[in-house]
């Protein structure tokens, strides 16, 4: 295990030097070469351990182009990259510039919170780094704890279009599963228009396997969801009578009830107890919400609600495990999401969607692959409740994983074959506190 370790950490450390962009990390240099929201998260959590200053840039870099109104874009492009090497790029969102995005661009929709999150574990790190880097992280964290505030304001009053207290998404990729089967239902209500593709053409079938990749039928939908939104300046007042998708996911929600716990832990630190107990008393609001409004009692786990029919969706999705990342989640619901997670459809590490399902596919993306970073998050979840004997197996099963194959942007479920873009940062990132192991989350239950 000693010759892994070393041989993979140094191997994720290449990753992350060849994938830093100067005051940001990109995801791959072919297939992503601008910034992407919630990478950053993870990829900040795995800098910490080998340079904190540029996991400190990464997260600063993306805030520098949030919006007014708290939400922190998707992407943020970088000027350097030329329009035509990534689609949809900044012309196509026409976002409104101002301030630091007026050189950097951005798109209009968010990705899943993980940020606060990211900040609480890089700046517990820094401390080992020495004096420097303790000030450092001081210092960075209360520039980002406003921001990371503004950033839960939105997308718990703008975003909270079903009125239960859950953000919905209004597109698949705010999701991060971009096409996770938990939208078929409700992306079969969003008109397909296949001519968008003739208007605006795809450039990831350019720098990767069409067979990886969604379809173009789904293709034309984003493009479409998002021309829709675009058309009302991004406003979401009114959002739900206009437009065709909103979507409450389990995992979404799940992230953003923990960012209210590291915002907690951040809070403390910075002297607002207060705050602290604002935090801890939302996140609590979150997980009641999640309960109530997306457990399935017939399939024992959670799935995504489609705010405009008020229906669950019936796929059984990774996102449906992920609120075991809950401290507050009832012991039957975990003992239920266990025993899906233990079961055929799943097992670890867990593909992304039910292994038994018929349409589950084990090359398409958000369909049946394996990927790193929802797999850290139900190990985390593990540690959480206290599953330490699975949360390590699942430990040894990533890096083993990783080791073999490669930092891929996802792995075949059966094979453990590599798939994607073979230089993954986030993969890369990741697999360093892995290896780290730092197997107790500060906010773990006690006992
Ligand atoms: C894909 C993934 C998304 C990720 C992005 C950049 O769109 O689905 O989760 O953030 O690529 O890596």
């Amino acid at each position: 295990m000693h010759e892994i370790s070393a041989e993979l950490w140094n191997s994720a450390v290449r990753v992350l030097d060849v994938n830093w962009a100067g005051d940001h990390m990109v995801p791959s240099r072919k297939l992503y070469p601008h910034q992407w929201s919630w990478d950053a998260a993870f990829i900040a959590i795995g800098l910490a351990y080998v340079n904190p200053t540029r996991a400190w840039r990464d997260l600063r870099s993306l805030f520098e182009a949030q919006w007014p109104d708290g939400r922190v874009p998707h992407i943020v492009f970088d000027p350097a990259t030329a329009e035509a090497d990534y689609f949809p790029g900044p012309a196509f969102w026409e976002v409104p510039a101002y301030g630091n995005r007026a050189a950097r661009g951005s798109t209009g929709i968010v990705q899943p919170p993980m940020h606060a999150i990211a900040a609480w574990d890089v700046y517990r790190h820094a401390a080992a780094h020495g004096a420097n880097a303790a000030l450092e992280a001081r210092t960075e964290l209360e520039w980002l704890y406003p921001r990371l505030v503004a950033q839960q304001r939105y997308l718990t009053t703008d975003r909270n279009l079903g009125r239960g207290g859950l953000a919905s998404i209004v597109h698949p990729w705010e999701s991060g599963l971009d096409n996770s089967p938990s939208w078929d239902e409700a992306m079969a209500n969003v008109p397909a228009d296949l001519t968008l593709l003739a208007r605006y053409r795809r450039r990831d079938l350019d720098v990767s396997d069409a067979a990886h990749r969604p379809t173009d039928m789904d293709y034309s939908r984003y493009v479409g969801l998002v021309l829709t939104y675009r058309a009302g300046g991004y406003a979401d007042d009114g959002l739900i009578d206009r437009h065709a998708f909103a979507v409450e996911c389990p995992a979404f929600n799940s992230i953003l009830a923990s960012a209210e716990l590291a915002l907690a832990q951040i809070a403390g630190v910075l002297g607002l107890t207060a705050e602290a107990s604002a935090h801890r008393d939302r996140a609590h609001q979150i997980t009641t919400a999640i309960i109530k409004r997306l457990w399935n009692p017939a399939t024992g786990m959670f799935h995504a609600l489609d705010v405009r029919t008020g229906k669950l969706t019936p796929a059984r999705c990774v996102s449906g495990l992920l609120p075991l990342m809950l401290p507050d989640l009832p012991a039957e619901m975990v003992e239920s999401v266990m025993a899906e997670m233990r079961s055929p459809r799943f097992g670890l590490p867990v593909p992304s969607y039910d292994r038994t399902a018929p349409d589950f596919d084990t090359m398409r993306y958000w369909r049946g692959p394996l990927w790193i970073n929802v797999n850290w998050l139900i190990r985390r979840g593990l540690l959480v409740h206290g599953f330490r004997d699975e949360a390590e197996d699942l430990r040894a099963g990533m890096i083993r994983l990783v080791h073999r194959n490669g930092h891929f942007e996802y792995f075949h479920p059966v094979t453990g074959e590599g798939l994607g873009a073979p230089t993954f940062s986030w993969t890369a990132a990741l697999s360093l506190d892995l290896l780290a192991d730092r197997s107790v989350p500060a906010y773990a239950k006690a006992g």
